[in-house]
């Protein structure tokens, strides 16, 4: 085994009295990728966010190469080689790709500003070429998806000469192709002797990629086990507590029943996607699969009136539906999970309770406020349904975890109780047991009469969910599949148009 790079020993972190960490140790040696794993609120960004500098330990000591530091700061930390890639993006949107990548090091308020951005323009092409993506270093960051914002993400990482590079769930939003190219990069890294923390809830992923693994449990660290002595269904026990079975996952969700509650005829907006027909059953998942770029998104948004097409036409319910705004398609009860949750507009200053009245307001209901009591109860339940972990309905959003923020979205969405509902995306960044709870959620609630239209990048979540899929490649129907025709083989060929 390779020398250790950083020891932090006894670590403890409090918020409000209430333990995220106690007594943590976690070692990460020179040139291996160690793995982090553990349930939503487990404390490993809190853990993360310690050795960069961002919260400081109520207790416990950290030393690099042997001997003691204290990182009281970002900057400290970057200048001992710690850098990470947030859970949470933090990119200036209003920049460009290579002022991102270079900022906090930009070479340019000087007079040989046009010389500095020959040079930028270089430099960032460098760093992106290594990654395998072909990305504009002057484009805004605002037109950037949210996977090339990862990309940026981590290429600012990198560009830092990190030492200890600190990934929290840098797959999450990836297709499996571009994170393919990630852990090649991750491996060549790994090669020149940098050190990896690797935070994910693909559990895949780490047992093939990493070289150690620590299973964090309630603030406290439960193992250390080298990756290839451990399994999936071993680091599931060892999160969870408890095993879980993968077949009881997508529990039972009837057949769809005879009404058509959605019907799209010939959608088409230029350059995004052309023609598209289909219909949505009461009761039904169709499953919406094809690659990144084939107009999945797009056709949501169009669906869900935050788009408009060029032509064709909606109808709900039987009727013609010209959905002009997000909060049209609410009135008619359809709702839309977004990929990138931070757009889905929760307000992160207020408490879990306030942000599920917000939504109902939205909604357009009357009754607004009157609603608090009934809202304030479903809050509750959809809080221990989903396990949501919160010192309570008044606890700041901004102070949940990652995978909890997320878990509120789609409560908060299940709660205006829509019939039709989109999902981009629904478990994103959320942990095994609570993904059951999702999957068994979503099952009763379409055999309560809810149509689910499911776009997701997991193949398993698609296969298992959907009675029927629709693929999509470059902005066209490409094929429909259903009951035992859905299959990973049959999918890929629709969406990625392979021959076989
Ligand atoms: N600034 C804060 N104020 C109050 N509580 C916080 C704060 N930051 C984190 N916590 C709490 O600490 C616990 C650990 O959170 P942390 O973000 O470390 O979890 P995590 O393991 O990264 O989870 P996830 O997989 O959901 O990202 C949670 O209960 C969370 O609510
Ligand atoms: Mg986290």
């Amino acid at each position: 085994m390779t020398p250790i790079l950083l020891r932090a020993e006894g670590v403890e972190k409090r918020f409000d009295g209430i333990y995220a960490l106690r007594n943590v140790d976690f070692t990460v040696r020179k040139g291996e990728i160690h793995a982090l794993v553990g349930e939503n609120g487990a404390g490993k960004s809190t853990l993360m966010k310690i050795l960069c500098g961002v919260y400081s330990p109520d207790a416990g000591s950290i030393a690099m190469d042997g001997s003691r530091v204290e990182i009281r700061d970002p900057r400290q930390a970057q200048h001992l080689g710690i850098s990470i890639v947030h859970q949470e993006l933090s990119l200036f949107v209003n920049l460009t790709v290579a002022d991102n990548i270079f900022s906090g090091a930009l070479p340019t308020a000087t007079p040989l500003r046009m010389v500095a951005k020959g040079a930028l323009r270089r430099e960032t092409r460098k760093i992106l070429d290594e990654f395998g993506f072909d990305l504009d270093p002057f484009q805004p960051i605002a037109e950037c998806g949210i996977a090339e914002r990862q990309v940026v993400e981590i290429c600012k990482a990198l560009h830092r000469n990190a030492r200890l590079l600190i990934l929290d769930e840098p797959t999450s939003s990836l297709t499996p192709n571009e994170a393919g190219k990630l852990f090649a990069i991750l491996r060549k890294l790994r090669a020149a002797g940098i050190a990896i923390v690797y935070i994910s809830h693909r559990l895949e992923e780490i047992v093939d990629m990493a070289d150690r693994v620590t299973v964090l449990k309630d603030g406290a660290v439960v193992a250390e086990r080298l990756a290839s002595d451990v399994g999936v269904q071993d680091l599931i026990r060892l999160m969870v507590g408890r095993e879980i079975n993968m077949s009881d996952y997508y529990g039972r969700r009837g057949a769809p029943q005879e009404e058509i509650v959605l019907e799209a005829d010939n959608l088409t907006r230029k350059g995004m996607f052309e023609g598209v027909s289909f219909s949505l059953r009461k009761g039904e998942i169709l499953g919406l699969s094809g690659l990144v770029g084939a107009g999945r998104t797009e056709l949501a948004l169009a669906l869900f009136g935050a788009l408009t097409p060029d032509s064709g036409s909606i109808r709900i319910r039987g009727r013609p539906a010209g959905i002009r705004s997000p909060r049209q398609a609410l009135e008619l009860k359809l709702a839309y999970l977004d990929e990138d949750r931070k757009n889905n507009s929760l307000f992160p200053e207020m408490s879990v309770r306030e942000n599920f009245v917000v939504i109902d307001l939205k909604a357009g209901s009357r009754f607004g406020l009157m609603n608090f009591r009934r809202q304030a109860a479903e809050t509750g339940e959809f809080v221990r349904r989903l396990n949501i972990q919160t010192s309570g309905p008044d606890q700041r959003i901004a102070d949940l975890s990652g995978g909890n923020q997320q878990k509120v979205v789609i409560a908060r969405l299940l709660a205006i109780n829509p019939e039709i509902l989109i999902c981009d995306e629904p478990t994103r960044g959320i942990d095994v047991g609570a993904k059951r709870e999702i999957y068994l959620l979503l099952s009763s609630l379409v055999a309560h009469g809810m149509s689910i239209i499911l776009i997701s990048s997991e193949m398993p979540e698609i296969i298992g969910m959907s009675h029927r899929v629709m693929a999509l490649r470059n902005g066209r129907v490409s094929g429909f599949l259903g009951g035992a025709g859905v299959t990973e083989e049959n999918i890929m060929r629709l969406a990625a148009g392979r021959a076989g």
